[in-house]
């Protein structure tokens, strides 16, 4: 069952406006209150994953940078090595040096073999833009409004494993786990109108059409798709009827969770997870029919 790190909502806040979903005003309404849901979100998402069995790795946040409660977007993570991100901001930057440390804190304590460094000026904001697809054993990577399209290439080579390139064209996706979710079955689950032409063209050349699941509007600005499957059980921000019928005849089983004050960030499940413990081969997690031929 997988190690999952996440960060310790105490110095969360909606402080600054880097993509289209935060709201500082709403945030600052009513801060104590704010922050008493949002402590509240958390512990429901932490139990929802520790029920669904996986255990959890909780990093200290830091006061001034509310954006650390995403531990998503600080690396990419696949066979105990970690690839530290590069954030695109200036707001989420002095999270680079947090993350590093904490990074080293758990190779030293043998949760991590090795940790790694992008190439000098690359901007690659971690697993929010780089999803590891363990049925089809390979990344996805996401790239526009934050990360650059290069990155996939330097991930593909830190880990031997291909990146696939994945281009986002509509602000209000700005990471590809907004907007993209390879299931453990072998199914996708995306928002089409997230992606450029060319990356609904790799997405479909791959996905066979019977495991592509295109989710609508409503269930993309619910932050639906930024999941987190545990085995067959997916947790994610309560989803609208019609999503949770699909995933259910597919056999998921879907916890759906109140996750308002971190939408109000532009934020949800996945971002505020990151799986530690995952390896590119796992056996039972591969779909035999869609080994590449
Ligand atoms: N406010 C944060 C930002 O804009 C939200 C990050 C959400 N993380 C994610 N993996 N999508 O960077």
């Amino acid at each position: 069952m997988p190690h999952i790190l996440m960060t310790d909502p105490a110095h969360f806040a909606v402080d600054y406006v880097i993509n289209p979903w935060m709201q500082p005003a709403a945030w600052h309404g009513d801060p104590a209150g704010n922050a008493a849901a949002a402590r509240a979100a958390w512990a429901a998402l932490a139990g929802a994953l520790r029920e669904a069995g996986a255990r959890l790795e909780v990093l200290e946040g830091v006061p001034g940078l509310p954006d650390m409660v995403f531990p998503a977007n600080a690396a990419v993570v696949l066979d105990g090595r970690a690839l530290l991100a590069r954030f695109a901001l200036p707001q989420r930057q002095p999270e680079e040096a947090r993350f590093r440390a904490a990074f080293l804190a758990m190779r030293e304590r043998g949760l991590l073999d090795e940790v790694l460094e992008l190439e000098a000026g690359l901007v690659q904001e971690g697993a929010g833009d780089c999803l590891w697809d363990a049925a089809r054993g390979h990344f996805w990577a996401g790239h526009g409004p934050r990360s650059e399209a290069r990155a996939a290439g330097c991930i593909a080579e830190a880990f031997g494993r291909e990146a696939v390139a994945l281009e986002l064209v509509s602000p209000r996706f700005y990471h590809l786990d907004v907007c993209f979710c390879p299931l453990p079955g072998g199914e996708v689950l995306y928002h089409p109108a997230a992606f450029s032409p060319a990356a609904l063209r790799a997405i479909r050349e791959r996905v066979p059409a019977p495991l592509r699941i295109e989710a609508d509007a409503e269930a993309a600005a619910r932050f639906c798709l930024n999941a987190v499957p545990v085995g067959r059980r997916l947790v994610m921000a309560r989803p609208p009827a019609r999503l949770a019928a699909i995933l259910a005849e597919r056999g998921y089983r879907v916890t759906g969770l109140d996750l308002a004050p971190f939408i109000l960030a532009g934020g949800a499940a996945a971002c505020m997870t990151l799986p530690l413990d995952r390896r590119s081969v796992t056996g039972a997690a591969r779909v035999p029919e869609l080994a590449e031929g």
